[in-house]
């Protein structure tokens, strides 16, 4: 283990899953929670976004720490809400989104996470994705955000009716493996 390794987050689902992704993939490196209430830049790129937040965490920390910044991005609408999938989802929510999409058949979307890790000395990215499609209603009350509407390829049930998969696809998932292997290293 080469630190104790930081997460800089004010959202508390983020931080729940990826304690969890810690627990059962990269045993011995505990991961704490720097409750980070930070103001994003706008644009429309996660990396930017990531970059920029995860020097702030660590110019008051001090510590290693990485930030993620993810988003869900809907082929029909152009990658939106992308990089504003926080803000939409406290203003539309899941059935204002449903309603953009109504009678649209190309329901194609992804989940996309992009991880700013910062030692002090470097930062480093990584980035996971997540393909699959937008349901017709929600379904499921487990997770958070789009969990109720997003449906991983391959698989029938949404996110938040089949928690289990979040573990086995979510960008945020694939995001933090990259990481912890680079720890690990
Ligand atoms: P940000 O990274 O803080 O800008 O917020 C990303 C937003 O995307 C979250 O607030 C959720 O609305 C949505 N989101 C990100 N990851 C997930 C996920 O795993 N499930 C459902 N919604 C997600």
């Amino acid at each position: 283990m080469p630190y104790e390794i930081y997460f800089a987050t004010g959202n508390p689902d983020k931080f729940r899953e990826a304690k969890e992704i810690f627990g059962k993939n990269a045993a011995g490196m505990p991961l704490n929670h720097f409750q980070f209430a930070h103001r994003e830049i706008r644009s429309d790129s996660l990396e930017e976004i990531a970059r920029e937040a995860v020097s702030a965490a660590h110019a008051q920390l001090g510590r290693p720490v990485f930030v993620e910044d993810s988003g869900l991005f809907i082929d029909a609408l152009n990658g939106f809400p992308g990089t504003y999938s926080a803000w939409v989802q406290g203003k539309l929510g899941n059935r204002g989104l449903l309603k953009l999409l109504e009678s649209e058949p190309d329901r194609a979307a992804r989940f996309e996470a992009c991880i700013a890790f910062n030692d002090g000395k470097t930062t480093r990215i990584f980035h996971g994705a997540c393909n699959g499609t937008i349901a017709e209603k929600e379904h499921g009350r487990g997770g958070f955000g789009y969990d109720p509407i997003f449906v991983p390829k391959g698989e029938s049930s949404t996110f938040a009716e089949n928690i289990e998969l979040k573990n086995k696809y979510s960008h945020r998932y694939k995001s933090l493996l990259a990481l912890i292997s680079y720890l690990k290293i």
